[in-house]
């Protein structure tokens, strides 16, 4: 067999949470992948990192009141706990906040500049009505405008994975404040990526790069119509890297640097062995296979291989995708315990249950896999315990002595039949099939358990006349175990090292499965993996809970308003306080509460709208306010504000206004009326 060179990557996590097991689907999932593929003679790096830029990690460093650099480092080491707790094993994890990231990131985009990519446009945006904050996508939630689901983030749906900008989302609010946000206007960096799209049409669908039914989901949502320009900048402020030549003012999104990262991550492995980085991102004899779960697959489905073809790197060979986790048929729920973190998994339970579990339960689709906590017992202790380890347990104890025949006995033909297995077992690790991958191997074990029940070595063993014979179904029993555990040794690496302790040979390839072992000894047998206790999982979940509600808890503390407040001190200083006056100057101007009958725009004027107030029973005024840009008419009618009711009527252009609302801010979008708490009624005084 030819030795393939593959790179393989999963999804940088976000440096701005701890790992769950619903991140744990992927990382398992693309560790076995990557440890099939060494364990089937190729060559294979696993490349990693933290995603660490945007705005919601500069909130939390605020929040935490320290660096950001200090914030992310401290995630970091977290992260890689974490997945070490679960033997996910990469060869490198490094960071996009890097001098390698920030130097290739410079390199595309010099790339796309030379190639007429880039194009700058002022675009829209929201605000906080609050804090008067820019809002980064993922701070804003609302109905997804092409499918309508509800309560969706400002980037892109869950639901149906559209992309599209914050400002398009229907009935948005801003997460900081829980209150609708205001539009503004900000400059953006875009990429033209319709350049590209006859690129993406055979890049997408040609070859096996994508699933089935990713490609024909790509060509139905996207690729049948011209693509969107890609927003690639934030304005500042931002957690990330300048855009050169804007420095301290505009800053790539962190969906422009994240996938660069791998590149990033793959260079500084390189830096540290020694290799060349070019040989891997530039040479055709690399290939390259992402893992990344559903939600992503715009990003990593066109935006990525067009920014790789368009710099001149070697495309992906393959981008695997997953579905989401379920737990007990519902969405992880931090109120019922299901949201488990990965360190809270480790404190109860065995990471080796998780992984089998994992296994059994993913095949090569999008569908989401539901963690079903009884099924997750019994299919464990079912499997792992009682048909695989068991048969070790079972049969070293009889042969620590003697260790194993001098030759393979007759066993019927059963370790041939394994032996036989091997390639379609392969066939389905290799396609992420790992649920089949994991049946096809439990059959072996289903043949494996018969045999010994039936030949019954505790009963043979008692006559010293059958001892050879002892020997023989021993020497059996527990070939046909390590070529399981061969097969299984992806899944579940720290078993198959026990397994190479108990009979004192390395599983170092596939093909160790297909010859037996022969007269070597037999290790004493030590404890491999005890059942699944209903206990443990019930006490896992009764701590997610109570961190659930802890963190809640710290939340509402947090978002008390303090008596200190962080106001800006801007407002003030353009506009110092007025001279002081009299209360006799003060009543002078007659403040009334009214209520907006109606509201309509003024078609020929940039600012006004022409209000008709009540003051109560039959009167009304009629006001031209300067609010055009800030409000809508159908928002202002029924609403209560206050107006200065005695000042000499003014003739404008379009008519005379009778009286002004109050309100603040500098005009135009700024504008914020005054309102009147619940109780008062038109046409009382205001002092
Ligand atoms: O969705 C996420 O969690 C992102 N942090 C994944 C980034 S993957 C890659 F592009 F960097
Ligand atoms: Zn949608």
């Amino acid at each position: 067999m030819t030795q393939r060179q593959i790179l393989v990557t999963a999804a940088l996590p976000y440096a701005n949470g701890p790992i769950h097991i619903g991140h744990l689907v992927e990382y398992i999932q693309t560790d076995i992948w990557v440890r099939f593929q060494r364990l089937r003679g190729h060559r294979c790096i696993f490349i990693c990192a933290d995603d660490t830029h945007g705005t919601a990690i500069m909130k939390s460093a605020r929040q935490r009141n320290c660096t950001e650099q200090q914030f992310i480092d401290e995630m970091q080491a977290a992260h890689q706990e974490d997945f070490a707790g679960f033997g996910v094993t990469f060869d490198n994890y490094g960071s996009t906040h890097s001098d390698e990231n920030r130097q290739l990131c410079h390199e595309i985009w010099r790339s796309l500049n030379e190639q007429g990519l880039i194009k700058q446009e002022t675009v829209v945006e929201l605000f906080d009505s609050q804090s008067g904050e820019s809002l980064p996508d993922r701070f804003v939630r609302g109905t997804c405008p092409k499918c309508g689901a509800p309560d969706q983030y400002g980037d892109n749906c869950d639901k149906c994975s559209a992309t599209y900008s914050a400002v398009d989302l229907i009935d948005p609010i801003s997460t900081t404040s829980g209150q609708p946000p205001v539009q503004g206007e900000a400059v953006h960096y875009f990429v033209t990526i319709e350049a590209l799209h006859e690129f993406l049409d055979e890049w997408t669908q040609s070859g096996s790069h994508l699933q089935d039914e990713v490609a024909n989901y790509l060509k139905g949502h996207f690729l049948h119509e011209p693509l969107r320009d890609w927003d690639v900048s934030r304005p500042a402020p931002y957690f990330g890297f300048d855009i050169p030549g804007t420095e301290g003012r505009h800053f790539w999104y962190v969906w422009f640097d994240a996938p660069i990262g791998y590149m990033a991550s793959t260079k500084q492995w390189c830096a540290e062995q020694g290799e060349s980085f070019d040989g891997w991102w530039k040479s055709p004899a690399t290939e390259i296979h992402h893992f990344i779960g559903k939600d992503i697959q715009y990003f990593h489905c066109l935006f990525w291989p067009a920014m790789l073809k368009t710099a001149g790197f070697t495309l992906p060979e393959k981008v695997h995708i997953h579905g989401f986790l379920t737990v007990n048929g519902r969405k992880m729920s931090k109120r019922d315990g299901t949201f488990v973190m990965a360190a809270t998994y480790l404190k109860h339970l065995n990471p080796t249950y998780l992984r089998y579990y994992y296994a059994a339960k993913l095949g090569p689709r999008l569908d989401d896999i539901d963690m079903n906590l009884e099924e997750f017992q019994n299919k464990v202790d079912s499997d792992l315990v009682n048909k695989v380890v068991n048969l070790a347990s079972r049969a070293a104890k009889f042969v620590a002595e003697t260790g194993l025949s001098a030759t393979y006995p007759d066993d019927g033909g059963l370790f041939q039949q394994g032996a036989a297995a091997s390639e379609l077992i392969a066939e389905a690790y290799e396609a992420c099939n790992y649920g089949r991958a994991m049946r096809l191997i439990m059959e072996l074990a289903d043949r494996a358990n018969p045999f010994f029940d039936d030949a019954a070595p505790w009963v043979l063993r008692k006559d010293p006349a059958q001892a050879d014979r002892v020997q023989e179904i021993c020497t059996v029993a527990l070939n046909l175990y390590r070529q399981i555990m061969v097969y299984l040794a992806p899944v579940v690496p720290e078993l198959a090292e026990k397994t190479e302790i108990l009979l004192g040979q390395p599983i170092k390839h596939w093909d160790d499965a297909q010859t037996p072992l022969t007269g070597s000894p037999v290790a004493k047998f030590k404890h491999m993996l005890k059942r699944v206790e209903a206990k443990d999982i019930q006490a896992m979940i009764d701590e997610s809970k109570e961190q659930a509600a802890a963190a809640a808890d710290a939340e509402a503390d947090s978002s008390t308003p303090s008596t200190t407040t962080a106001d800006s001190d801007a407002p003030l200083k353009a506009e110092p306080l007025a001279d002081q006056c009299t209360f006799d100057d003060f009543v002078k101007v007659d403040l009334r509460i009214a209520r907006v009958v109606s509201a309509e725009n003024v078609p020929e004027a940039n600012k006004l709208l022409k209000l008709t107030l009540s003051l109560g029973g039959d009167e009304r005024r009629t006001v031209f306010a300067g609010i055009k840009k800030a409000y809508q008419p159908e928002d202002l009618e029924g609403r209560l504000v206050v107006m200065a009711a005695n000042l000499a009527p003014r003739k404008m252009k379009f008519g005379v206004s009778e009286g002004m609302i109050l309100a603040s801010g500098e005009g135009g979008k700024e504008v914020f009326m005054l309102g009147v708490d619940e109780g008062g009624q038109p046409g009382q005084r205001v002092h």
